[in-house]
């Protein structure tokens, strides 16, 4: 299974930008970690060099290729059941940001693997997306990342995303409509899953930090 948002060569060009420090911070020292939706381990790669045991999940077995040094899971977040909980559970990169039928599957998933005293970290797109429509540029490791074309509309985000790798590359993504996930129905599918807030993390709060209800 591939994600049209994820492209495998551009994701390998990616670097973390403060993201496992910010995950090693909250998540209880020694604690094992699934993180689900592991891609190429921009992420993962870092933590491990933290000293993190990670064990990382993906559908697309191109992305799971390029992981080193942690077990990996080839599987549908929603689908899995390894029968073991972790200290961490991590539900990066916005994929919480979908209907709620689709983003309870995710979450009733970091439920089912989270341990009693575990910490599940969950980023979503700041609340605010899109009502401020002027183009960002910014930049991530040997990439250029240019935002335009930025509207809202209601819950929805209207994107373009330019990643320029000069010469490894140029890749476009539109963002056509993905639902953004406000606080309310946030904590309310918290809930529902079976998880509670323990604290936003950022200002933005695109970051939350939860634990079993
Ligand atoms: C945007 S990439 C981000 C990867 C990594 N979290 C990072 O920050 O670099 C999202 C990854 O999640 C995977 N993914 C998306 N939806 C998934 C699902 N429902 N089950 C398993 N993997 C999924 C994609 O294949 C892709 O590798």
């Amino acid at each position: 299974m591939r994600d049209p948002g994820a492209p495998v060569d551009l994701y390998r060009l990616l670097e973390a930008a403060g993201e496992p420090e910010l995950i090693d911070r909250e998540i209880p020292e020694n604690a094992e970690i699934l993180e689900l939706g592991c891609g190429s381990g921009r992420i993962t790669h870092p933590l491990i060099a933290l000293g993190r045991r990670i064990v990382a999940v993906d559908f697309n077995p191109e992305m799971l290729e390029l992981i080193e040094g942690a077990e990996t899971v080839l599987s549908r977040i929603e689908d899995l059941d390894l029968g073991r909980t972790f200290g961490g559970v991590l539900l990066m990169s916005t994929l919480i940001n979908v209907p709620e039928d689709a983003r309870l599957a995710l979450l009733r998933s970091v439920r089912r693997h989270l341990a009693p005293n575990g910490v599940a970290l969950i980023e979503r797109y700041d609340p605010e997306i899109g009502n401020d429509p002027t183009p960002t540029e910014r930049h991530l490791g040997a990439v250029t990342i240019r935002v335009s074309e930025i509207s809202r509309d209601a819950d929805r985000i209207y994107q373009t995303i330019d990643y320029d790798g000069g010469t490894h590359g140029h890749w476009q993504i539109r963002i056509q409509g993905r639902h953004v996930v406000n606080d309310d129905e946030m904590l309310a599918s918290l809930a529902e899953a079976g998880l509670r807030l323990l604290h936003w993390i950022d200002p933005q709060r695109r970051w939350l930090a939860a634990a079993l209800l």
